[in-house]
Parts: C-alpha cells; structure tokens; sequence
C-alpha cells in the first residue's frame, strides 16, 4: 500500500506494523492451539526494524523472539522487551557473556559450552541437533542427548529447548526434509519424555506451512511475519501482507534525444526522443547494481523500466515522451501503487537471490518510517 510522502527525504522504507501483526496472526492459525510462535527478529527484523518488529509480532500473538547475535538480544532488552529471546548463533565467550546479561536463552551442542554457562552464574540452554543442515549443532544423537543430560544435571543451567533446523524445507516435494524431521523427532520425542519441561522447535516459516508434524511446541517464523513468501512466491496468494514498502521519488526529469545516454557506462542509451526522471536512491542505499537495466519502477500507478546503471545514490528511469512522471512524483521500487505491485520476490528473481536479501539488503541510510495501514505510529 502507498502511504503519502511523509517525510522529506531521498529514500524511505515504509513499514506497517499492523501487518506485522497479521502476518503473526495467520501464522499462528496453522498451529495447534497451545503451539507456541517465536518470532525471528535477526538482522535488525529482516531489515525492517529489530524493535518495531518484535513489538508487533508480540502484539500478533508471538511469544517468543529469536536473534543470532548476542547483541541482538542486548538491543531488544534496552528497548524494554521483555519477553523470552533465544539467541540462536554460535557465541563467542564475550558474546555468551553479554548474552546471558540481557537475559536471553542460548543454544549448546557440547558439554563444555554448558560448563561455561554454569561458569557465568548459569541460563536456559537450548540443545540443537544437526539433523542435516550441516552448519551449528552436532550429528551425534547419542552426544546431543548428553549435552542435555550435562545441561540438566548442572545446577544453575536449565534444559529448556531441544531443536533443529531444515536445509530443505523451502523446496517442496523434496525427500530430504522428511529425512531430517524424522530424525529429530527421534532424538527429541525420548529426551522430552525424560524431560517433559523442554520446548521441541524446529520449522521455519516454509516447514510451518508445509507440514504440521513439523510444528512440534514452537515454531521459530521469520520471512513469512514480514509478509514475504517464503517460497519466493507471490505473499498474497498465501494470505501473507508484505509489511515493508521501498520508495523514493523524482528528483530530476531530462528529456534526452536518441543516441543521448544516462549513467555510469552509458549502459542505457535512448533509441527515441524520452525522458529519464532520476530517483536519489541507489546501492549505499540497498538497492542492488544487479538491477541495471534489470527493475520496474511505479511511478504514478503504472510500472516504468529502470534504465542505465545503478549508481550508488541514483538510479534512472525511462519515463517516455511525453513524460509519464513528474518531478517531485513518488517512485515505489517495492511495494503498491494503485493497480500496480513490485514484490520483494519480484526484485529477488531479478538478482536471481531470495526475498531474504533484498529487504536484510537495505542499508542504514534508508530511514524506517513505522506506521499503521497508513497512520503514523
Ligand atoms: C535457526 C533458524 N530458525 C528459524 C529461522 C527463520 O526462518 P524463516 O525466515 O525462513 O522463517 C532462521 C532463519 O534463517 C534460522 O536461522
């Protein structure tokens, strides 16, 4: 949805919170009842805002919040949240310091990572199998259950988790993602027998969907809470409201004659008499080099062709003759604008990456402006 230019700069990242929370909401109702949802706010909420996000998915029925980085944590605690966070990286001991000072859960896979917890005056440890993701976690059932067994057995420590993670769970139809539920439903399902306190998580937002024996007690969701798919398709058809919007406006309009050209490399040269509006948003501020000669653009409810080479504060658009845009026009590089969308997908499979990046992508010169369906925060 276009929320009206509210704010007078270059570029701005739109981000309504009220679909966070519906977004949180329709995840929730393909859960169980009394399944719990974690919210993942890692890399500042996927790129719409660490604290605003976990603010709205707490407020869409999120019980949970999940970061990788123990300063992740650290950040959501100053802003005064205070619901339960599990750090889900690999911490370095100064970071597993700082991590159990904001209070949060961590993730062990060895015995000695549960000593140095014990060490640090103790915390709530969660225990993670690699079930075949082949990153963190160890592929030794037998070793995982130990360091349980360690966790449980040291005074101080609390088991309170068990989990996973897919490799595949975003490419259906694959035999792999069966291959590692089963797997850590056999490890898990006897560890919580003898430990009925501890929460099994495992799916991400693709598994969510995709099959319910994945969703254990909690599922950890981040993509499909912003409202992206998690599939790389269109949100929409899932329910899914993508919550971020990416603008900028028309900075300049220049007609140019055929055999003229516009930016670095004169990668775009006019073929007719046109005009290119310039937009003073470029790569400093997100927007990839990938998509030189490569993006629409909305300008004015219709979709106009980025043309010529990103540049780092600009990008040009070929506006046509005569000019279907007007200096001072509002440009959406993602997002509606009457009939008109550009999806987050929609730029990934242009760069040929995932909707992750493009929105984890935007860079800190982009301010993000909250709102709610349309009203300022
Ligand atoms: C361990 C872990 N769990 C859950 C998630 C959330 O995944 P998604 O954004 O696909 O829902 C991530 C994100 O990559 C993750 O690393």
């Amino acid at each position: 949805m276009a929320v009206q230019q509210d704010v007078a700069v270059r570029a701005i990242a739109r981000v309504n919170l009220a679909a966070i929370e519906r977004n949180v909401a329709r995840m929730r109702r393909e859960l169980r009842a009394d399944g719990a949802l974690c919210a993942v706010v890692k890399a500042d909420g996927y790129g719409h805002g660490a604290v605003a996000a976990a603010r709205a998915a707490l407020a869409g029925g999120a019980t949970w919040l999940a970061v990788v980085a123990a300063q992740e944590a650290a950040a959501l605690r100053a802003a005064r949240i205070h619901a339960p966070i599990l750090v889900m990286g690999a911490l370095s001991p100064h970071e597993l310091d700082l991590a159990l000072a904001a209070d949060a859960d961590v993730v062990a896979w060895d015995e000695s990572f549960v000593a140095a917890v014990a060490a640090r005056g103790g915390g709530s440890v969660h225990v993670k199998l690699d079930s075949g993701m082949g990153r963190l976690g160890t592929r030794d059932a037998a070793a995982a259950t130990r360091v349980a067994e360690a966790a449980a057995a040291t005074d101080g420590v609390f088991l309170a988790g068990a989990m996973t993670h897919f490799a595949t769970a975003d490419e259906r139809g694959d035999a792999f993602f069966g291959e590692q539920l089963e797997r850590f439903a056999a490890w898990a399902q006897p560890l919580r027998s003898a430990h009925p306190q501890i929460a099994l998580h495992a799916a991400n937002s693709a598994a969510t969907l995709r099959d319910g024996a994945a969703h254990f007690d909690m599922v950890r969701l981040g993509v499909s809470i912003y409202g992206l798919d998690p599939f790389g398709e269109d949100p929409l058809a899932r329910e899914l409201e993508p919550a971020l919007e990416l603008s900028s406006y028309v900075a300049a309009l220049k007609a140019l004659a055929p055999g003229e050209s516009a930016g670095y490399g004169r990668r775009f040269v006019a073929e007719r008499a046109t005009h290119t509006a310039t937009l003073p948003i470029g790569y400093g501020d997100g927007v990839r080099r990938g998509l030189t000669n490569n993006a629409d653009v909305l300008i004015g409810g219709r979709r106009l062709p980025l043309v010529g080479t990103v540049s780092m504060d600009n990008v040009t658009v070929d506006a046509g003759a005569p000019p279907a845009a007007a200096c001072g026009d509002e440009a959406i590089m993602i997002g509606a604008q009457g009939d008109e969308r550009i999806t987050a997908e929609e730029v990934a499979r242009r760069l040929e990456t995932i909707n992750y990046e493009v929105t984890c992508g935007l860079l800190a010169r982009v301010p993000r402006v909250y709102h709610r369906d349309g009203e300022p925060t």
